[in-house]
């Protein structure tokens, strides 16, 4: 499915005349057009996706980052650049990579994938300054709330970090699950929250119909895992995605309502996206009632996986060993599909958020990830005679590499965050800029 606004229906030119009839029509279509602009906001959406449509808007000013004061600039939009200076760690200066993530580890041949930059259209990105990201962030606490995907962002922070420091584990369970660092020297505290479908969810058949588990998903309930953990927190960065593939029945108001992918006689299937949205709609809605809650909130867009010739569980694997361009490729399908769904909740919880003074802003890492088919671990996550679920893995990244970026964004967003606070800190009070 693609969505420009071109290729809205009632889009071409009709030969109007002037009878009742055509002016009826006019009429309906406009009211069509405005439904179909209500459900999909093309305006909200990240110019990205409307960069060659008719209309101009894309991004509100307010997620636009500029690099350079008054010039407004979407970093997300963009093109990956070589860079030969990458990559910034290693698998041995650098522990908190996870095994599966570990590609040089198990054999990977290449390494170009890791020597690659984001280059966004109208101004730089610049690479990851892990003393200007430890001093932004002195005595405030950031939670990773997702799967293992946002682990692995977090885990690529870490690393990124550790030119500078490395944090000490002060988790409050031993469960993986739910770790907690902190950066001593800066006051600094990073969490992350395991909750992939970001509601109160449990296995309720570990076969199911695809033998990849059967999920009962409680999608009007908080998962009070993360929930009751958060409201603390200066940043909360939230995602979800993959595992919405997954079979799953959906409840509400603690009934069945339907399912996804269940294959049961008698219950509705309501697709992976009516899932989605109400995951996300009371995973904000837990966050807007928290009282005491202060922090910005960002989504972490979607990260689209790269299966070519299959899909996971059905011999698939990604092979490529370049980035895309962005003219090679475009969002689409359900990956379209799942990113509209998100940023469309994400709007409307912003919205709720404003009446109270809280800040949601978009990390818009999709379209810069879509065009990293080079990115992920493929065979290279375990030893080839190891039995792992997702045997060639095309959902997680390898690190070091593209994943990096995301963090880049997020340097770059809690920069504009900071303001004049961040200045005061730059020049302290002996005179001399701490960090450049
Ligand atoms: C917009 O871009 C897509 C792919 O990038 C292309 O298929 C489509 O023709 C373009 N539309 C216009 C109006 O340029
Ligand atoms: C790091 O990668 C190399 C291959 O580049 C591999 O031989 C080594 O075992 C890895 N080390 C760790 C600690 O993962
Ligand atoms: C560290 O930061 C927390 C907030 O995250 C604050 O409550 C605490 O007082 C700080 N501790 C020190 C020693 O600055
Ligand atoms: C669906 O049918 C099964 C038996 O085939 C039954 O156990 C279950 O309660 C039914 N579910 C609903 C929602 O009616
Ligand atoms: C994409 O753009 C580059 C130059 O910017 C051009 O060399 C290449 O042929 C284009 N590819 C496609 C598929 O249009
Ligand atoms: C791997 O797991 C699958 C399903 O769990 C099983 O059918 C297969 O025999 C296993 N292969 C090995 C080598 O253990």
């Amino acid at each position: 499915m693609k969505l420009h606004a071109t290729e809205l229906p009632f889009g071409k030119k009709q030969t109007l005349r002037n009878t009742p009839k055509i002016v009826l029509l006019v009429i309906l279509t406009l009211i069509l057009l405005t439904l179909i602009s209500f459900h999909y906001p093309l305006l909200g959406y990240p110019s990205v996706l409307v960069k060659n449509s008719s209309s101009s808007s894309g991004h509100t000013a307010e997620d636009l980052v500029g690099a350079r004061a008054g010039k407004k600039c979407d970093i997300y939009s963009g093109e990956w650049v070589p860079n030969p200076d990458a990559p910034y760690y290693t698998n041995t200066t650098c522990w908190a990579i996870h095994d599966h993530q570990n590609c040089m580890k198990y054999g990977r041949p290449d390494s170009e994938f890791m020597k690659w930059r984001w280059k966004p259209d109208d101004c730089e990105l610049p690479i990851f300054n892990p003393a200007q990201f430890l001093e932004l962030v002195r005595g405030k606490s950031m939670a990773f709330v997702g799967d293992s995907v946002g682990r692995n962002q977090m885990q690529s922070l870490i690393c990124l970090l550790s030119r500078v420091e490395y944090p000490v584990d002060v988790s409050y369970t031993p469960e993986e699950k739910f770790k907690r660092w902190q950066y001593t020297n800066y006051n600094f505290t990073i969490a992350t929250f395991w909750t992939p479908y970001l509601v109160k969810a449990e296995e309720a058949d570990s076969n199911g119909p695809t033998l990849t588990g059967l999920f009962n998903i409680y999608l009007d309930e908080f998962d009070k895992d993360w929930t009751t953990q958060i409201e603390e927190f200066d940043y909360v960065i939230i995602s979800a995605g993959h595992w919405f593939f997954r079979p799953s029945m959906f409840y509400e108001n603690g009934q069945l309502v339907g399912c996804h992918f269940c294959q049961k006689k008698n219950v509705t299937d309501l697709t992976m996206y009516y899932g989605y949205r109400k995951a996300f709609r009371t995973a904000f809605k837990a966050i807007n009632s928290l009282e005491k809650f202060k922090g910005i909130t960002f989504l972490r867009t979607f990260a689209p996986s790269h299966f070519e010739n299959g899909i996971w569980n059905e011999g698939g694997n990604c092979v490529r060993r370049r980035p895309f361009m962005s003219n090679e490729t475009h969002l689409e399908g359900v990956d379209l599909e799942l990113y509209m769904t998100q940023v469309e909740e994400f709007r409307a919880a912003e919205r709720k958020g404003r009446e109270r003074g809280l800040k949601y802003r978009l990390l818009d890492t999709t379209q810069a990830m879509l065009l990293r088919p080079d990115g992920h671990p493929s065979s290279f996550g375990h030893w080839p005679h190891e039995n792992v679920t997702l045997y060639n893995d095309c959902v997680h990244w390898c690190l070091p590499g593209p994943i990096d970026t995301w963090n880049d964004f997020l340097l770059e967003m809690l920069k504009t965050e900071g303001g004049k606070s961040f200045d005061r800190r730059l020049h302290s009070s002996d005179g001399k800029m701490k960090i450049r």
